[in-house]
């Protein structure tokens, strides 16, 4: 079978080393792909919006199946588009995406069929939301309408700092059109739990549970990122929580797509709060987490490609996908600087003996070299059977990959075992 994959990180380069697993497989298309994904797939340079090319690419070569990993191709109709042409993909159509793609259509929706999320109230006009802000409980949560590179949810701890925020998304228009509308939101507090589920739109087999680490510093200290680490299971995720999960808010979403005319097929992502007050949906993601993927697939003993089939033709429930009773903890290693400016073009050294365990995100092969090309370099997942040999096992390796001007985080996982101690 000839695969495309659409995307160029190390969540693609995850999926893609997966795939590979399948014997069936004999060549995966990575559009664009990156320096590091090129070791696993043949990369294309057809940049993962550019529909038109990515259709026209997928028919030419004869691909049997495509799957279409990232947030703005999936918004954009990607999934539509080569449906049409009759090549079968795994992705929510772009009328399914839009529950990522718009926080007003997910909150609205969440109000409607009763799954629990924070209060909120939505606005198109800035000054009817500053005047809104000063009768609002104060910390209060920001979040620009539309994609926003997961910059767009900004928890603001003063009053001050909220009204900044409106400011900047919706007069200053930090995120472009994506800041036309912007919700306002209940501060929530407690653990928070990424759950990535298979669905085909009938039924849900959620993936094991993980923790993103979304700050750059140590102890959850300084500015946001795109994710500086994960680990899975989360302990937070009590099986009880699980089963309470699947009730309140896995299966009356899917539940809600289909009411909404809106059938949701792919990779539906929970981002989750534990509040006192019970699980509540903090965000949802039309795809795959990054670096969520990282530790999630290398956990998994069923075949990608068949549950990824299963999404596509609607048998997922006669479709075992299974986990590794084991633990997976994955370090991300960025560029100094990172996610502010930062240098790139700095060789990589990744010894042959953990290159299986390197997820690359942003790298440039040249002549035969590969160099740093983005703020997050990559990623090196390690398996344990606890969750501190995992750890242990990942920071041994992320000792052995060398750039200069490397930093990462040293606490990955610290505050999932203080959770497990605590439990
Ligand atoms: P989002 O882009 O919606 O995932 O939000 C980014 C981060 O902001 C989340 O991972 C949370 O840590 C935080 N956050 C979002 N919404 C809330 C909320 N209602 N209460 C507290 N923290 C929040
Ligand atoms: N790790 C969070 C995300 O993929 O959006």
């Amino acid at each position: 079978m000839r695969i495309l994959v659409v995307g160029g990180g190390g969540r693609e380069h995850a999926i893609i080393r997966k795939l590979r697993e399948n014997k069936d497989v004999t060549e995966i298309f990575a559009l664009p792909g990156n320096g590091g994904i090129a070791r696993d797939a043949t990369c294309v340079p057809i940049s993962a919006t550019d529909i038109e090319n990515i259709v026209r690419f997928a028919v030419d070569e004869k691909i049997d199946y495509a799957v279409v990993a990232p947030d703005d191709p999936l918004v954009l109709g990607c999934v539509d588009a080569l449906s049409e042409k009759g090549i079968p993909c795994f992705g929510p159509r772009a009328n399914a995406a839009i529950i990522e793609g718009s926080k007003v259509f997910s909150k609205n929706l969440m109000k409607k069929y009763g799954i629990p999320t924070a209060a909120y109230e939505v606005f198109d006009d800035a000054e009817k939301a500053l005047q809104y802000l000063d009768t609002a409980p104060i910390p209060t949560v920001i979040k620009a309408d539309g994609l926003a590179l997961g910059k767009g949810a900004i928890v603001a701890m003063t009053l001050e700092e909220a009204k900044q925020a409106v400011r900047e998304i919706m007069q200053d228009k930090k995120f472009g059109k994506s800041g036309d509308q912007i919700v306002i939101e209940e501060f929530l507090t407690g653990p928070e739990v990424s759950v990535l589920a298979f669905t085909d739109g009938k039924v849900v087999k959620p993936m094991v549970s993980s923790m993103d680490h979304k700050r750059a510093g140590d102890n959850d200290t300084g500015l946001n990122t795109g994710g500086m680490g994960t680990i899975a299971p989360n302990p937070c995720y009590t099986p009880a929580m699980a089963e309470e999960c699947m009730k309140t808010i896995f299966l009356p979403t899917i539940e809600a797509m289909n009411q909404e005319g809106r059938t949701f097929q792919g990779c539906l992502y929970f981002g989750l709060m534990l509040t006192p007050n019970g699980p509540k949906v903090i965000e949802y993601n039309c795809r795959f987490g990054d670096p969520e993927t990282q530790v999630v697939l290398p956990l998994l003993r069923s075949d990608l490609l068949t549950v990824m089939q299963a999404t596509t033709n609607g048998t997922l429930a006669e479709t075992p996908v299974e986990f590794a009773d084991e633990n997976a903890c994955c370090v991300i290693m960025a560029s100094k600087g990172y996610p502010q400016s930062y240098e790139k073009g700095f060789a990589i050294t990744i010894p042959e003996a953990v290159a299986d365990q390197v997820y690359v995100a942003g790298a440039v092969l040249k002549d035969g070299q590969l160099l740093t090309s983005g703020g997050r370099v990559l990623g090196v997942t390690a398996l344990g059977k606890t969750l501190e040999d995992a750890i242990q096992a990942s920071y041994q390796a992320v000792q052995t990959v060398h750039f200069d001007n490397a930093f990462y985080r040293r606490d990955i996982g610290a505050r999932a075992l203080k959770a497990q101690e605590e439990k």
